[in-house]
C-alpha cells in the first residue's frame, strides 16, 4: 500500500487486490462541500489484514463504501480485484457485492425475522446456489465461526452480540469473496469478545482473504499487518511505507 506523496501505485498493482488513484468523494450540503475522501492513493495487497484508523468523520466508512460499491467516487478511480468500481451500474452492482466483498458492520445488520442459518443462506440464494448445497455450506461456515446447531436455529435477538457478529462473519463468507470489509466490527462489543472477533477476522487471511477493518481502537489496529491512518479524507500515515 502506498501513498501518492512518495511512490506511484503502478509498481505494485500486479500484487494488489485494491488500487485507488486520486480517489475523491465530495458531499454537497447546503453551502458547504464535505470532502469525505480527498485524493486517496493507495494499493492494498492480497491476503493481508489492513486496519484503517482515524477519528470519527475522517472518511473510513466512505472508503469502505467505495470498495464495496455502496457508493461511487466523485472523481478518481478505484479498481477492486480487476473491476473498475466506478464503471459498474444497475444490477451488476448487486452481483459485484455478492461475489467480491463480504460486509461486517458494527451493528451486525442481520435480518431479524430470519434464523442465523437463514441469514447465512440468503447471499448464496441471491446468487442462485442450490438449496442443499447452500444449507450445507451455511452449516459449515457457522460451525467454523463457533455457532453450534442449537444457535444456528435462533433468530438474532436470541443471540449475544458476539454471536451475532460471528453469524455476520459467516454470512460475509457465504459466497467466498476475496475481500472482507469490517466497519468498526467490535464497536458494540466488550473488549474480550471484541478480541475474539478480531482473531476470527485475522484467521481469514489463512485462506487468502483480504480483510479490511475500519476502527479507532488502537488495540485492533495493532493486530493488523498494515495500518493506515486517515485524516480529513486523506491517508496521512501508512505502515507499509518502509
Ligand atoms: N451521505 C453523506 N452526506 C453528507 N456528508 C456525509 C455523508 N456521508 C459521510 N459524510 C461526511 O463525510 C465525512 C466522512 O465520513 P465517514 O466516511 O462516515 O467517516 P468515518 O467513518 O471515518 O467516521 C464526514 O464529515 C461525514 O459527515
Ligand atoms: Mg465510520
Amino acid at each position: 500500500m502506498n501513498n501518492s506523496s512518495n511512490t506511484t501505485a503502478t509498481n505494485n498493482t500486479s500484487k494488489s487486490i485494491i488500487v485507488a488513484q486520486e480517489l475523491a468523494r465530495f458531499y454537497k450540503s447546503r453551502a458547504t462541500l464535505v470532502r469525505a475522501l480527498d485524493g486517496v492513493n493507495v494499493w492494498i495487497p492480497r491476503g493481508k489484514m489492513i486496519a484503517i484508523k482515524g477519528s470519527s468523520g475522517s472518511g473510513k466508512t466512505t472508503l469502505l463504501n467505495m470498495i464495496g460499491a455502496l457508493d461511487k467516487p466523485t472523481s478518481g478511480s478505484i479498481i477492486v480485484d480487476g473491476v473498475d468500481v466506478s464503471k459498474i451500474h444497475g444490477g451488476s452492482e448487486v452481483k459485484y457485492r455478492l461475489k467480491k466483498v463480504g460486509f461486517v458492520f458494527q451493528s451486525y445488520c442481520l435480518i431479524p425475522n430470519m434464523t442465523a442459518i437463514e441469514n447465512v443462506i440468503l447471499p448464496m440464494e441471491l446468487l442462485g446456489a442450490k438449496g442443499k448445497q447452500r444449507e450445507a455450506k451455511a452449516r459449515e461456515l457457522l460451525e467454523r465461526v463457533g455457532i453450534d446447531v442449537t444457535r444456528q436455529a435462533r433468530r438474532p435477538a436470541k443471540l449475544s452480540g458476539g454471536e451475532q457478529q460471528r453469524v455476520a462473519i459467516a454470512r460475509a463468507l457465504a459466497n467466498d469473496p476475496p475481500i472482507i470489509l469490517a466497519d468498526e466490527p467490535t464497536g458494540n462489543l466488550d473488549s474480550k469478545t471484541g478480541r475474539h472477533i478480531v482473531e476470527l477476522l485475522r484467521s481469514l487471511r489463512q485462506e487468502g482473504k483480504t480483510v479490511i477493518i475500519a476502527t479507532h481502537n488502537p488495540d485492533i489496529a495493532a493486530k493488523a499487518d498494515i495500518v493506515m491512518e486517515m485524516t480529513d479524507g486523506k491517508i496521512t500515515e501508512n505502515s507499509s511505507f518502509n
